[in-house]
Formats: C-alpha cells, structure tokens, sequence
C-alpha cells in the first residue's frame, strides 16, 4: 500500500477488536516514532495499554474505549507544536493504515488518566487511538475544492499537481470534520495554507499540510 492508497483507506475508527497490536508491528510504530520524533523534534510515544485514556462517558459511548493502544503527542511547548504535531501525527497514522491498523485522531481523551510521559517544559497535545477497527470506518461528507482552493488570478487553470494536492487535503481528518482551511496558489507557485479557526484547526493544519505535501508531490511555502 502507498500514501495514496494509505489515504483512501483511511477513515477515523472508533470501535476496536479486543486483539492487541502483534510484537512485531509494535515495534515497526516504535521505529517510526523515533525517526519521526527525530525530524519533528517531538516526544510521540505509544502506549501498549491504552487504559483509561477513553474513560469519559462521551468516548466511551462513542465506542473509543475499545481501543486496545494509544499515541500520545506529546511535545515541547512551542508555538508551532501543535502544528508539527498534526504534521508528523498523520504520518504516523498513514504508516499505521499501511500496517492494517486503523486510528482515529481523539481531542477528547482523558489526560489525567494516560500513562504519557510528559516532561516539564512538554505538553500532551492530543492523542491518537490505535488498534484493529471492528470495521475500515466509512467515507464522510467532505468540503469541494472550490470551497477550499484560492488560486491568484494571474494563474488561470491550476496545475495537476495543485489539483492533487487539493483532492489529498480533502481526504484529511479533521476536527469534527470542520475542514477549516483554505489553499492558496500564488503566481509564483507558492502554496500557503490558511488556518480559518476553530477547535484543534492548528493541529488540523499540520494534517492538511501532511496530505497536501504527499498529492502535491512539493512542499507548502507558508503555513
Ligand atoms: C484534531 C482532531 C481531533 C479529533 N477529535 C475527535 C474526538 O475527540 N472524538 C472523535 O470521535 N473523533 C475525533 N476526531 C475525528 C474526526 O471527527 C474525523 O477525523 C472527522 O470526522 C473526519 O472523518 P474521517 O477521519 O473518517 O475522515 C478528531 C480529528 C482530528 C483531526
């Protein structure tokens, strides 16, 4: 499976088979974790047990208490931290969807009741549920591209690699399904991403930013 096909498949799953992660795909996320640690400059850390991490009432109706183990994205507290953790976060994710294993990107776990290691000067961002779904979630309504896409008009018609980019972007998880962002394509070929607000959209930016990179095929200018 490539990014590509890692981003279709993916869907946010909240409901887990008992089945917990096997010793060696364990240790394939423990070595992406630390090369992706290593380029992020972050302190992501999988937790075997996800314990009470989805104690509270809403995740467990929502099913995430199933979950057999848990990312927690952890940092050093910085004003792009929450971005970089969306950034490399999602990678993670993709390499996991990769691994037959689904995720689902959770805000509302329960942080006193990790076993995350959080050092003083760090903060625990967010975490990422894991483990083998019930079922591979389902296709959810999404924005357009014309609702998400601003090119300059001295462009004319957006190149393919724009075009892609956008359609990965689209694919993104994000906040409550917000999709609170815009896609900018200057004359020059510069893509800017704009964080349009809302609950966790720093985090959601990094995400987009992570799709937009793998359709695009280059790097976002500005972010
Ligand atoms: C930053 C962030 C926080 C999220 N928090 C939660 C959450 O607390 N509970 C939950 O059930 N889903 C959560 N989600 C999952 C989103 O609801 C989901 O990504 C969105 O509805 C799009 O669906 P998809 O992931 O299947 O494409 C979160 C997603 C992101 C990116």
């Amino acid at each position: 499976m490539n990014d590509f096909e890692a981003i279709y498949a993916r869907h946010s799953v909240r409901s887990y088979k008992p089945d917990a992660i096997e010793a060696d795909k364990v240790l394939q996320l423990r070595e992406k974790i630390d090369e992706l640690n290593a380029a992020g400059n972050l302190h992501l850390q999988f937790i075997e047990d996800a314990g009470r991490t989805y104690s509270r009432l809403m995740n467990r109706v929502a099913g995430l208490g199933s979950a057999p183990s848990v990312i927690a994205c952890v940092g050093k507290d910085a004003e792009d931290l929450d971005q970089r953790v969306g950034y490399y976060g999602e990678q993670l994710v993709l390499f996991a969807q990769k691994l037959g294993l689904n995720t689902c990107w959770t805000g509302t776990f329960s942080k006193g009741n990790t076993d995350a290691d959080v050092k003083e000067g760090e903060r625990l961002v967010i975490c990422i549920a894991i483990g083998y779904g019930q079922d591979q979630g389902r296709v959810r309504k999404s924005k357009s591209y014309e609702d998400v896409a601003k090119v300059d008009a001295a462009v004319g018609e957006a190149p393919e690699w724009f075009k892609k980019g956008v359609e990965m972007a689209l694919l993104a998880p994000t906040a409550i399904n917000q999709q609170k962002f815009v896609i900018r394509l200057g004359a020059d070929e510069s893509v800017e991403l704009v964080d349009k607000g809302g609950i966790f959209s720093k985090v959601d930016l990094g995400i987009v930013k992570c799709h937009f990179e793998i359709g695009a095929g280059r790097e976002v200018t500005k972010s």
